[in-house]
């Protein structure tokens, strides 16, 4: 059993969550993910590792309740157990000294860019993080990115925070000035949003680094259902990934792919106790 030492809710339908899980906590990189089980009738989840503290044996996970099994599992609270929490999985991010790097969060994507940002930041990269969500109060960890990033910028949908727009507007106006263009591009987010900065930086032939989300099951190339298409080959994210170069993934199956069980879940959210 691993506990939760805490679950806090840090914006609508976003929660931090603190576990108790020393083995991870010591061996995890940036970039690996684990897979939740919270309890008995729900699905496994997989969960980039946002933060580890290695003094205390502990993960911090960042949960999105949008599902079913989110719901389940954010409704856990503190002083409570996960049922099974298996990691560290998949291939730490490549990190390099590129120089200047861009690094794109969409929404509960910031979450899993933070480890990114801190790695290549420490790794002696100039980090420009380019955050973004629907409104102000969806925009998460601006204030911890600025602590090693040299600039953080936000763009909101609605000008609530920011710039007004989207990320890529922010990302079109980096990659238009010659003091400010990245030599990398990390992108994490929503498919149509990695989809278009893909697009934006192919003309440029900006190395771009894209983390994805597809179904996971089992998480060790065992089960098939994280399967991607990048380069014309099949991939299974949970060991080849989950970060791919972005121009060489094919978005369109992997948003077709995530849409498969979307009847199946609505009914399942339905169960839910009020
Ligand atoms: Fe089963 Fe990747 S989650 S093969």
């Amino acid at each position: 059993m691993f506990p939760i030492v805490s679950n806090d809710l840090i914006a609508p339908n976003l929660y931090r969550m603190v576990i108790r899980a020393p083995r991870i906590a010591r061996s995890r990189q940036p970039g690996q993910f684990v897979i939740v089980h919270a309890d008995q009738e729900a699905e496994r989840i997989p969960l980039t590792i946002a933060d580890a503290d290695i003094d205390r044996g502990t993960v911090t996970l960042f949960v999105q309740a949008v599902g079913y099994s989110t719901c389940r599992l954010t409704a856990l609270p503190a002083g409570t157990s996960l049922r099974d929490l298996a990691g560290p999985l998949g291939r730490p991010t490549e990190i390099k000294p590129w120089g200047r790097v861009a690094c794109i969060g969409g929404g509960v994507g910031t979450a899993v860019l933070y480890p990114l940002a801190k790695a290549l930041a420490e790794a002696g990269n100039q980090v420009i993080s380019v955050i973004g969500g629907r409104n102000a109060d969806l925009i998460i960890l601006a204030d911890e990115l600025a602590e090693f990033c040299v600039e953080v910028l936000v763009a909101t949908e609605d000008g609530s925070r920011g710039r007004q727009g989207f990320v890529t507007h922010v990302l079109q106006g980096l990659i238009a000035d010659p003091r400010s263009i990245p030599q990398a591009v990390y992108a994490v987010g929503p498919v149509p949003m990695m989809k278009a900065v893909t697009e934006m930086t192919r003309p440029h032939q900006i190395r771009t680094i894209v983390s994805l989300n597809p179904i996971m099951i089992d998480g060790t190339g065992m089960c098939g259902g994280c399967r991607v298409v990048v380069g014309g080959e099949l991939k299974f994210a949970c060991v080849d990934g989950p970060e791919f170069d972005g121009h060489l993934v094919d978005f369109d199956l992997l948003a077709d792919r995530l849409s498969t069980y979307r009847t199946e879940e609505c009914k399942m959210i339905r169960k839910l106790p009020e």
